[in-house]
């Protein structure tokens, strides 16, 4: 497939930019991500490449995460997944932080690397500390043969395809959506039941769909972008398996558009950024239905009552948010996969209607190589 690419997949294909072409190849990319993977039969998935057998996958008594910027944030939403779906306690940590502090290295855990590129040096170094220290490590990686993909002991190509654009879309998605094949294969080795494997099956086969259904949404987030380029600053809230969208989302505008943007777990609003809440300083709460659904709104009433604007990324139109961008449901696990896709685009039309240099913002890299 290699070949395939280098001639077709350049072309911007009518696409202003790579990032709205790689928005744009959203749905064909996760369909890749889950082809040939799946199986009914066992209501599991198949990761050819993944090096760990049953009893291997049955002695990971902890999993940790490591990864660079988006990737980073794709780890924190696949290390709830792995809680949520196999009940092996996870976490995602930047790889540069890691290797700096000398970080004890325990035999039961499962190291995962997340690259694109596979060639971030933080992420390589990291890899190759653990490696000496006699870890095992896989990677989650989208560049077939990279140096990640090499160095690891095993691990999962998210099938993208290439992406060019500095900040990563389509690659994001496919690295959550590879997580959730991975939660899905570990959980089924434990306690998983044959009703919920079947569930996220299904929740998996949907998404393909579903997000070509949010991009055809695409002139109305046109549109919400022009009501929010004016902020100086943008507050993104999520709470659990929101939060981490929050935190992409808010990486995602501050990248392409240079608006500054925090991101916040809604929970923490009240022990200090609501001091921050005015007109000029709106929210992108990420309010999805499920069992926090009560307590995000109450999160809303909060940062209305000191007339804060509120854009609302929720399977529902939420009456405290000034506009509320409607996505389709999916399994509670597999919400944040949708949730910040709308996001992108908003990043992507704040960042044009400002005249931005979307595909290579300034002072950022694709791939960091160096330290
Ligand atoms: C750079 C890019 C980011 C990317 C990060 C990790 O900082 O600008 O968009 O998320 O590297 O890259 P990787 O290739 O390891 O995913």
């Amino acid at each position: 497939t290699t070949v395939e690419w280098e001639a077709e997949s350049y072309d911007m294909g009518g696409h202003d930019t790579y990032m709205h072409k790689e928005i744009h190849e959203q749905a064909d990319a996760v369909d890749r991500a889950l082809r040939g993977r799946i199986d009914d039969r066992f209501s599991t998935v198949h990761l050819g490449g993944l090096n760990l057998d049953a009893r291997d996958a049955r002695a990971v008594r902890r999993v940790k995460i490591l990864g660079c910027g988006t990737s980073y944030h794709a780890g924190q939403i696949g290390a709830q997944m792995i809680e949520e779906l196999a009940r092996i306690p996870a976490d995602a940590e930047p790889a540069s932080e890691f290797r700096y502090r000398n970080p004890v290295v325990d035999p039961d855990t499962l190291y995962i690397a997340v690259s694109q590129s596979g060639e971030t040096y933080d992420v390589l170094a990291a890899v190759q500390e653990l490696k000496r220290k006699g870890a095992r490590v896989l990677g989650l990686v989208n560049v077939v043969g990279s140096a990640i993909a090499r160095e690891t002991d095993g691990g999962i190509y998210v099938h993208a395809g290439p992406e060019v654009c500095v900040v990563s879309t389509k690659c994001f998605t496919n690295m959550v959506v590879s997580f959730g094949l991975l939660a899905l294969h570990l959980g089924r080795t434990r306690d998983l039941s044959v009703a919920d494997g079947k569930r996220i099956i299904a929740g998996l086969r949907k998404l393909p769909e579903q997000i070509a259904e949010i991009l055809a949404n695409e002139e109305e987030i046109e549109k919400l972008a022009g009501e929010y380029a004016d902020a100086k600053s943008m507050m993104f809230i999520g709470r659990v398996r929101g939060y981490p969208v929050a935190r992409e989302a808010s990486l995602k505008l501050k990248e392409v558009s240079y608006i500054h943007a925090e991101a916040y777990p809604a929970s923490e609003l009240k022990h200090g950024p609501l001091a921050l809440i005015e007109p000029a300083m709106p929210t992108v709460a990420i309010v999805p239905d499920d069992d926090l659904l009560e307590k995000n709104r109450a999160a809303l009433e909060e940062i209305k009552a000191r007339s804060g604007r509120i854009l609302a990324v929720a399977h529902q139109v939420q009456e405290k948010a000034d506009h509320t961008i409607v996505v389709p449901k999916n399994e509670d696990e597999l919400d944040p996969i949708l949730m910040g896709i709308p996001l992108q685009l908003l990043a992507y039309y704040t960042a044009k209607a400002m005249g931005r240099d979307i595909d290579k913002p300034r002072n950022l890299a694709k791939s960091v190589t160096v330290e």
